[in-house]
C-alpha cells in the first residue's frame, strides 16, 4: 500500500493495516520516499548526537549529514539525532536566523524609521505591520480569517486577558468548567480569575474527571455542560490534553456549550500547528496558543489569540456619523496598541479599537519576537495544515504499530508500557504518551540520551513521543523504536 492509501484509510477512520514487513528500515524509507513534504526537513536545524554534547559556544551550527570526523577508519558516522519533542519546543527553522539578521540590520541601519519603513529585499514588513502579517500567515493554522487573530504577549497572559473580557460572572452564573488536570498555568489563571471576581474557586471550578484510562469521554463533557448550564459562565478546555495527548471534539463540545449559553474558550498550546482547526466555522468564542511548540518560533516566543468576528465589532451611534464620540465594543482590558492605526498616534486618550482581534492588543509588540515568528510561519506557508495532518496521521499510526509490536514480542505478564493516548487517530495529534512500567524510566531516558534522541519525560514514568511531520521521517520513527527496544533489553 502506498502512503496516500494509508492517509485515506486513517482519515476515513479505518485501521492502517501495515504489512508484515513494516518493522524494517526499508519499509520506513519507502514511506519517506513517497512523502511529498519531505523536503521541508531541510528547512530546519536539528540537534545531532555531537551537538547535543556541546558544553560551550564555538560558532558551529549542527548539520544532519553523516560525516567522517572522529572515526579511525574514515567511515562516515551517522550523527543524526531524533527530535521528537516538538510538543515541548519545536526545532529551529533556518529562516529564523535570516529573519532576525534582517531585523537587526534594519534596526541598526534606519533605527526608529523601521516602524514604518521596510528595506528592499527584507523578508519582513515594517514593524508596525508585523503582527498583522503574522496573523495573516497563521490563518490556515487555526482556520480563521486573519482579522480574527492577534499575535501578542504569551499564552498565560493571553488566557488572563481573554478571561477578563469573556468571563463575566454573575451570582447565578459564575462557574468555569475545566478538566481535572489542566496545565498548571491554566489552573492558576482560572483559579485567580474566579477569586479576582470575588467568587470561591473551590466552589466555582467544575472539574471534568477522566475514566481509568486518563481520558475524558465527550459524553461526560456534554453531561457536565447540561448539569451546569444554569450556573457555569465559561467552558475552558485544552484542544489537546498535554499529558494524555487526547484531542477533544472541539466542534461538538463548542456547539453544545454555546447552545446552553456558555462562553467557550480553548487553550490550543498542543493543538495549533499540530491538528487541523476551523475555529471560525466551529463558532469558538476565543482561543489562545503558544508558538514555541508545533509552530517552532523559539523558546517563549510571542503567542496567538483567536477572537471570533462576532466579538470584534466596533459600532458607532447613528447620531455620531463622523465618529467623534466613543464607539461600542466588547468590554476588555485595553492598551494603546489595540487602538485603530488611524487614531492610535493622536494621543487624545479616546480609545477606538481596531476592528477584529487586533483591538484586543495592548502593547507595542517586540519586533524581534515577531521576526522569529514570521520566519517560523513562512515554513507553514510552504505547505498546509491538511498536508501536515495527513502525514502526521500515518507517522503516529506507524509509531503506535511499532510500539504494539514491542508489546506483543515482549509478552510480559505486566506490560512494559501502556499507551495513554487514544487509539482512535481522530482523537489525537502527533503525540503518543507512553506510560512505562514502574522502574523503567531512568534506563529508557539514559538510552534515548545516549543515542541522540530528544523526547519528553514526565515523572513518574511517562515519555511523550511526538514525531512532528514538518521535520520527522518514518525512518526516525523506526530508529527510535530500535533504541527503545534496546533500552527495554529486547
Ligand atoms: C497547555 C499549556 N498551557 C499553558 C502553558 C504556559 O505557557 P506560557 O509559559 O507560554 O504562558 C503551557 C506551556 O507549555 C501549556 O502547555
Amino acid at each position: 500500500m502506498d502512503l496516500s492509501a494509508y492517509v485515506d484509510r486513517l482519515r476515513s477512520g479505518a485501521p492502517p493495516k501495515f504489512p508484515a514487513d513494516a518493522n524494517s528500515l526499508a519499509f520506513a524509507q519507502n514511506l519517506d520516499s513517497q512523502d511529498s513534504i519531505r523536503h521541508l526537513r531541510d528547512e530546519f536545524i536539528l540537534p545531532t548526537k555531537t551537538s547535543l554534547k556541546k558544553r560551550g559556544l564555538n560558532g558551529t551550527i549542527p548539520s544532519q549529514h553523516a560525516h567522517a570526523n572522529g572515526t579511525t577508519n574514515g567511515d562516515a558516522v551517522d550523527d543524526t539525532g531524533i527530535y521528537f519533542v516538538g510538543n515541548s519546543l519545536g526545532a529551529q527553522p533556518k529562516a529564523v536566523r535570516t529573519y532576525l539578521d534582517a531585523q537587526l540590520e534594519t534596526w541598526a541601519s534606519i533605527g526608529v524609521n523601521g516602524h514604518f519603513s521596510r528595506l528592499d529585499a527584507s523578508p519582513l514588513t515594517a514593524w508596525q505591520d508585523l503582527a498583522e502579517d503574522c496573523a495573516r500567515k497563521s490563518a490556515d493554522i487555526v482556520g480563521s480569517s486573519p482579522h480574527e487573530i492577534v499575535v501578542m504577549n504569551t499564552l498565560s497572559v493571553n488566557l488572563h486577558l481573554m478571561m477578563a473580557s469573556f468571563y463575566r460572572p454573575t451570582a447565578q452564573r459564575h462557574k468555569i468548567i475545566l478538566e481535572w488536570r489542566p496545565f498548571p498555568s491554566d489552573w492558576y489563571a482560572i483559579e485567580s480569575q474566579i477569586a479576582w471576581n470575588g467568587y470561591d474557586p473551590a466552589e466555582a471550578m467544575v472539574l471534568l474527571q477522566p475514566g481509568d484510562d486518563c481520558l475524558i469521554p465527550t459524553e461526560r463533557i456534554l453531561a457536565a455542560i447540561d448539569e451546569h448550564a444554569h450556573d457555569a459562565a465559561l467552558l475552558l478546555l485544552p484542544g489537546i490534553q498535554y499529558y494524555s495527548g487526547q484531542l477533544f471534539d472541539i466542534p461538538r463540545i463548542t456547539a453544545y456549550a454555546r447552545e446552553r449559553g456558555l462562553v467557550v474558550g480553548w487553550d490550543l498550546a498542543h493543538a495549533a500547528g499540530n491538528v487541523e482547526l476551523k475555529l471560525h466555522d466551529w463558532d469558538v468564542d476565543f482561543a489562545c496558543w503558544c508558538t514555541y511548540k508545533y509552530i517552532n518560533a523559539g523558546p517563549g516566543s510571542i503567542a496567538g489569540v483567536f477572537v471570533h468576528e462576532r466579538h470584534g465589532g466596533v459600532t458607532w451611534a447613528a447620531e455620531d456619523p463622523d465618529k467623534k464620540g466613543r464607539p461600542e465594543y466588547r468590554p476588555r482590558l485595553t492598551g494603546w496598541y489595540g487602538g485603530d492605526k488611524s487614531v492610535r498616534f493622536n494621543m487624545d486618550n479616546r480609545f477606538v479599537p481596531t476592528p477584529g482581534a487586533a483591538g484586543y492588543q495592548l502593547s507595542n509588540p517586540s519586533a524581534i519576537d515577531l521576526a522569529s515568528l514570521s520566519a517560523a510561519l513562512s515554513v507553514f506557508n510552504k505547505t498546509s495544515m491538511r498536508e501536515l495532518r495527513s502525514k502526521a496521521l500515518v507517522l503516529t499510526a506507524y509509531a503506535e504499530y511499532l510500539l504494539d509490536g514491542i508489546l506483543a514480542e515482549s509478552n510480559e505478564a505486566t506490560p512494559l508500557f501502556t499507551v495513554l493516548t487514544p487509539r482512535d487517530p481522530a482523537q489525537r495529534g502527533t503525540q503518543l504518551s507512553v506510560m512505562l512500567r514502574e522502574g523503567l524510566l531512568d534506563d529508557v531516558a539514559e538510552a534515548l540520551e545516549d543515542n541522540g534522541v530528544l523526547c519528553d519525560k514526565r515523572k513518574p514514568g511517562v515519555i511523550r513521543v511526538a514525531p512532528v511531520p514538518l521535520y520527522s521521517r518514518f525512518e526516525d520513527v523506526w530508529r527510535f523504536m530500535q533504541i527503545l527496544r534496546g533500552a527495554l533489553k529486547m
